[in-house]
């Protein structure tokens, strides 16, 4: 995209704190986020009043888990110069335009989205019937507006919220006429790793290899990761498709390497010992620039206070001017 003869696209993602993320999160999310802020205009938020909708109940660590989410971000490569990386909870017109957006909302749409009821039942021990839990995405819709963005990046699953931002757009301009900018999901490649319980990579197992720990700790958790059931000696053949630590040498080894394991795993000619220290320094390899800057990160937390504070004052100039039209347009600014 040619840079000044045309406009950039606009796009905003956000996720919810966290804390300290995890290699599938990196190579998910945020590897997009940190090429796509070379080519648009982007809002990066850290979605703290979603949070709650699930976590009001405890919320004594969220400094720690923004902090440390924040951190993660600007290691992966997050630039502060390029992106606005802003806190939802600074920016007061998230809450404003959630209220008015909610107006205009019905209650069917919002018991509809699929994500409602499958975490009302998943997370049925927290008591989460409550109005701010069935207007998560009325409060997600308010996010993309507010910065008129035209692209949002999500993962399969938050394709019903901006599905349901674009009903809310319409049913906006139908109303008050053409004021809100109705945005697009832009899907991001999912590419889900096995933990080392072989499952999904996920914080709820407690299964991760952490971007924070060390090359030692992370050699050490892939030394008792699990692998393919049915190699039981070193002179079993094994399956690599069926192996967990293999999904991990197709994300992070180099494709002609990744072959010969592929055959010499089938063949025994290589065992699983070796196999896993060769995954363990290919990741640590590529985490290399990332640990050091998260540490360098990590020992200026009034550097990183300072990167979101500055985020907010930026996004409240784009949020101001939409929710200024939007009460114009809802006769909500004058009385004349
Ligand atoms: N709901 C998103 C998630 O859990 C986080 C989020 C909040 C978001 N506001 C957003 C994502 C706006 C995209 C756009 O992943
Ligand atoms: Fe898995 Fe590697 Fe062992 Fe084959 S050699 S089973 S790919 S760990």
């Amino acid at each position: 995209m040619g840079v000044g003869t045309t406009i950039k696209d606009r796009v905003l993602s956000g996720m919810q704190p966290s804390g300290a993320l995890h290699i599938g999160n990196w190579m998910g999310a945020l590897e997009n986020w940190v090429k796509i802020q070379e080519e648009f205009e982007s809002y990066f938020m850290v979605a703290d009043y979603h949070s709650l909708t699930t976590g009001y109940h405890d919320t004594h660590d969220l400094p720690q888990k923004i902090f440390d989410m924040v951190v993660d971000w600007l290691a992966a490569g997050l630039d502060p110069e390029r992106s606005i990386i802003f806190r939802q909870s600074m920016v007061a017109e998230h809450a404003e335009l959630h209220l008015l957006l909610s107006m205009i909302t019905p209650l069917g749409w919002l018991e509809r989205v699929p994500s409602y009821k499958e975490k009302l039942k998943e997370l049925a021990q927290r008591d989460i019937h409550t109005y701010g839990f069935l207007g998560y995405p009325v409060l997600q819709s308010a996010d993309i507006v507010l910065y008129q963005a035209h692209k949002v990046p999500v993962g399969q699953d938050q394709v019903p919220h901006v599905e349901l931002t674009r009903e809310i757009v319409r049913r906006f301009n139908g109303l008050y006429g053409e004021v809100l900018v109705e945005p697009e999901a832009v899907l991001t490649e999912a590419r889900v790793l096995p933990g080392v319980d072989g499952k999904k990579m996920s914080k709820s197992y407690g299964n991760t290899l952490s971007l924070g720990e060390s090359e030692e700790a992370l050699s050490q958790k892939i030394r008792t990761m699990v692998t393919d059931p049915a190699r039981i000696r070193r002179k079993d053949p094994g399956h690599p498709q069926l192996c967990p630590v293999f999904s991990l040498h197709k994300v992070f080894t180099d494709a002609e390497r990744v072959r010969d394991i592929d055959r010499s795993c089938q063949e025994a000619s290589i065992g699983c010992v070796d196999c896993k220290a060769l995954v363990s320094s290919a990741i640590n390899l590529k985490l290399h620039p990332i640990r050091e800057r998260r540490s360098l990160w990590k020992s200026q937390p009034d550097k990183v206070e300072e990167i979101l504070h500055e985020g907010a004052r930026t996004a409240k100039v784009m949020a101001h001017q939409t929710l200024d039209a939007v009460k114009d347009a809802m006769h909500l600014n004058t009385l004349t």
